[in-house]
């Protein structure tokens, strides 16, 4: 039997789910998409001029297909639209395991529990069911035994189709992936989703395998990434004590066609809600498993990204302690080009650098500073401010930590800047933008990552 797939539903508009339903409404014109979610804020902003997802060509995508063929409903008025969905992709946030079995490494999966069980109890027909946040080895099982366990008039078909986006280029990957990812068990589901990707995507990318080798795939890809970037932090460690340079060892390295160029950019250490959760994942299937080594080693990964982290904001701490103790912190997201500051580097270096008595002035261009003050650890008395603007940040400031790409700050005026800051500056640079040349110049001290 031939499988088609007409009408989608996706449970959970967030970062993964609203981009990625948006490009496939825009993309297939003749697939209604709708999303939805329990939150009917987030819904509410989706269904608004302001998106709750920066995101760059986000926008524009929205505005083609929002009303024609992609909608947004709160999850209590989503019903019909489950009902009649061919397909149904859960793309709800899938944490690190607070309490219980695995606390503080395993994901969380019971938001992935409560969408099947909410599946099982209201969808019509056949339908399939598609993981697309990422999940442990073998979470379909647990999927497919709720599924299974109501006793109406349904069938299912569960296939992985895990989500290789990255912040930031979110709209450019999902249109110009370099691989779909399929996995299932009925060829006829997994041919339903490849045929829905091959309206805009070449055929011959569309990996098909296993359930397992899908969900595992993600996993250690994204352990192999954050991998990749522990291990140029390592090294960059290494350049500054021999005075070897980080880039110019990074170029190196990257012109071997068997490392290749990307990814290789020393930094204050990776953020982001995928890398840490991911990694601590692998790491406790590795121990559910009994293997003690590979656990062993991809923890290491993580360990050396705390390591990156707390020695940028101790180096900016120990200059600024000599002065009048302010610090200006530039770029507060991830990584440029999001709004996202989950596991940011600057949460941690933020909480140490106040918890150390400092005062901040903290800029971003994109980050929410309600919501970001509401995650550091030291409360509503807090010495910080939130400056609407670089230079506002920098002014009275003895070092200034950069620690988001944000393409803006490799443009600032320094020799401009220095007649507003303290007495001998520093820039602590944790991704390597500053103009060195420029704020030596102009009279600052310039730290870079991996750089004498
Ligand atoms: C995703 C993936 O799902 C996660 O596994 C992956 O590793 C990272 O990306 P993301 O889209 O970033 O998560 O999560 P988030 O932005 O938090 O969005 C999840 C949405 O699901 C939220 O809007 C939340 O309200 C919604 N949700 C959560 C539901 O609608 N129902 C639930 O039961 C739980
Ligand atoms: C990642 C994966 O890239 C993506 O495929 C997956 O689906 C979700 O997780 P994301 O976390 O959005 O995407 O961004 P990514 O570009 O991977 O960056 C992660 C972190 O690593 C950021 O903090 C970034 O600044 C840092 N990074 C990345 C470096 O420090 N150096 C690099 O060379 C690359």
């Amino acid at each position: 039997m031939k499988l088609a797939i007409q009408n989608i539903v996706c449970i959970g508009a967030g970062y993964v789910g609203g981009p990625t339903m948006a490009v496939i409404a825009d993309r297939c014109p003749s697939i209604q998409v709708t999303v939805i979610d329990r939150d009917p804020a987030r819904i509410a902003a989706w269904n608004s001029a302001t998106l709750p997802v920066f995101e760059p060509g986000l926008d524009a995508v929205v505005q083609r297909c929002r009303g024609r063929n992609l909608h947004f409903l709160p999850q209590d008025q989503g019903l019909p639209a489950l009902q009649a969905a061919d397909a149904i992709f859960i793309a709800v946030n899938t944490p690190t395991k607070l309490v219980g079995d695995g606390a503080g490494k395993a994901s969380d999966l019971s938001f992935v529990e409560a969408c099947a069980r909410y599946i099982a109890e209201n969808a019509a027909g056949h339908t399939i069911v598609i993981e697309k946040s990422t999940m442990p080895v073998r979470a379909a099982d647990a999927i497919k035994r709720i599924l299974q366990t109501n006793a109406r008039e349904t069938s299912f078909d569960i296939l992985s189709n895990p989500e290789f986006l990255a912040e930031g280029t979110a709209i450019r990957d999902l249109e110009k992936p370099d691989r779909v990812l399929i996995g299932g068990e009925r060829p006829e589901a997994i041919d339903a989703l490849a045929e829905v990707y091959a309206q805009w995507v070449d055929p011959g990318t569309i990996i098909r395998t296993n359930l397992w080798s899908a969900e595992l795939s993600k996993l250690a890809a994204n352990a192999f990434l954050a991998q990749r970037v522990s291990s140029i932090n390592a090294i960059s460690s290494l350049c500054e004590a021999t005075e070897a340079d980080v880039d110019q060892v990074a170029k190196v390295l990257g012109s071997d066609s068997r490392i290749g160029p990307k990814f290789l950019k020393a930094s204050v250490g990776f953020g982001g809600s995928c890398f840490k959760k991911d990694v601590l994942s692998l790491v406790y299937l590795c121990e559910f498993y009994g293997l003690d080594a590979p656990a062993a080693y991809w923890q290491a990964v993580l360990d050396m990204n705390e390591w990156q982290k707390r020695r940028v904001g101790l180096a900016a701490a120990k200059h600024a302690a000599a002065y009048a103790r302010r610090i200006a912190v530039l770029g507060l997201a991830f990584k440029k080009d999001t709004n996202d500051f989950r596991e940011t580097a600057a949460i941690d270096i933020c909480n140490h650098l106040l918890a150390a008595g400092f005062h901040l002035s903290l800029h971003d261009y994109r980050v929410d500073s309600a919501a970001f003050a509401r995650q550091l650890s030291s409360g509503p008395d807090a010495s910080l401010a939130f400056a609407r603007s670089p230079e506002e940040a920098i002014r009275g400031a003895d070092s200034v930590l950069v620690l988001t790409e944000w393409d803006a700050y490799g443009q600032l005026d320094w020799a401009a800047l220095r007649a507003t800051c303290g007495q001998a500056p520093a820039i602590f640079d944790g991704r390597n933008i500053v103009n060195r040349l420029a704020a030596e110049k102009a009279g600052f001290t310039v730290h870079c990552i991996g750089k004498a």
